[in-house]
Parts: C-alpha cells; sequence; structure tokens
C-alpha cells in the first residue's frame, strides 16, 4: 500500500515536470537586449500590473507591423523587462529587475489570438503563467484591433 502510494507521488511529480517541460520550451530569445528598445516607462499607479519601470524590446520581424498598427507577420516578437520602482527626491528611481515577459506570434496558439504569452523570472526562468487568464484577456480587451499589441511605436521613443 504504502510503496504504490509513492509510486503514485513519483509518477504525479515525473508528470508535473514533464508539463513545466513542455511549456518551459519557450525560453527567452537570445540577444534580445540588441533589439530596439523603447525609451524608459514609468508607471506611478499603484494599481497597474505594471506599476514601476519597463522597457519594450522589438524584433526587426515586427517593427514594420509596429509601425503601421499590425497585423504581425509569423515570428515576430516583443520582450518587456519591468524593474521595480522607489521615488528618491520626487524622482522615480529605477529599482531591481521584477520580472520579464514575452508575446510571440505563433499561430498554433488559437486561444491566445495566434500569439505565445510567457512569463519569466528576473533569471529568465519561466515563471509558470497562464497565458489565456494571465496575460491575453487584458490584451484583448486593449488592443483587440491592433493584433493584441498594446503599446505603440509612437510612444516608443
Ligand atoms: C492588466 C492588463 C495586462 C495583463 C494581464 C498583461 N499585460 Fe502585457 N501589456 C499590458 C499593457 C498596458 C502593455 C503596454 C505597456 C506599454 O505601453 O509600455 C503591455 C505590453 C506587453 C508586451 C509588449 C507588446 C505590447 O503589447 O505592447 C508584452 C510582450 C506583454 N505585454 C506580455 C504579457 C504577458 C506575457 C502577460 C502575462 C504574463 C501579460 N502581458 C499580461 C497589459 C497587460
Amino acid at each position: 500500500m504504502k510503496k504504490s502510494t509513492l509510486f503514485m507521488t513519483v509518477a504525479s511529480v515525473l508528470a508535473s515536470v514533464s508539463i513545466s517541460l513542455a511549456s518551459g520550451a519557450v525560453s527567452l530569445p537570445k540577444g534580445y537586449e540588441k533589439w530596439e528598445r523603447s525609451k524608459q516607462q514609468v508607471v506611478n499607479d499603484k494599481k497597474s500590473l505594471f506599476y514601476g519601470i519597463h522597457y519594450t524590446y522589438v524584433d526587426k520581424k515586427a517593427m514594420n507591423a509596429y509601425k503601421s498598427g499590425g497585423p504581425y507577420p509569423e515570428g515576430s516578437r516583443f520582450v518587456v523587462v519591468q524593474y521595480g520602482i522607489r521615488q528618491e527626491g520626487g524622482k522615480p528611481v529605477q529599482g531591481k529587475k521584477s520580472m520579464i515577459v514575452l508575446m510571440q506570434k505563433d499561430k498554433r496558439q488559437k486561444a491566445t489570438g495566434g500569439w505565445l504569452y510567457a512569463g519569466f523570472t528576473p533569471e529568465g526562468k519561466p515563471s509558470g503563467i497562464d497565458p489565456v487568464k494571465n496575460c491575453f484577456e487584458c490584451h484583448l480587451k486593449e488592443a483587440k484591433d491592433r493584433d493584441f499589441v498594446i503599446s505603440r511605436y509612437a510612444d516608443f521613443r
């Protein structure tokens, strides 16, 4: 009896490992730091998900569509790097890196408008988010007519 319980535990641990490996197959694109980067974006609203300071990186493939407001070619990528914030003498000061998010155009991702959504820890490890509940619902609401990309090139520089 004990043995089979142990086996079940091991099996379910293995199952969850393979699930997280499957979703962990997404990794942060190499060299995104060299893509075109937005100016520093400061969000002072404590209720916002993006409360803090962030930068948006856009790859070459996405750039033309970004300028025109979409739609985006397969493979287009955006990365946002988010930092904490603190006020120093009335000025916002960049704190520690707190999260990284990725959107990558992937037509297989039908439940999320043809984009793959992924979240990462500051070290770049997958953070295990639910792409529909944690990401797409908001992007759908905010930017349905711009292929779900919320930021605009005009605000970029
Ligand atoms: C509550 C709403 C909301 C949720 C939830 C949300 N985002 Fe966003 N996202 C935004 C906003 C607003 C921007 C634009 C920020 C700016 O203007 O710099 C954005 C921008 C982005 C961008 C840059 C491309 C773009 O659309 O401008 C990526 C990549 C991104 N989000 C990924 C994600 C991922 C991955 C998740 C889930 C972990 C997520 N987002 C959840 C609101 C949201």
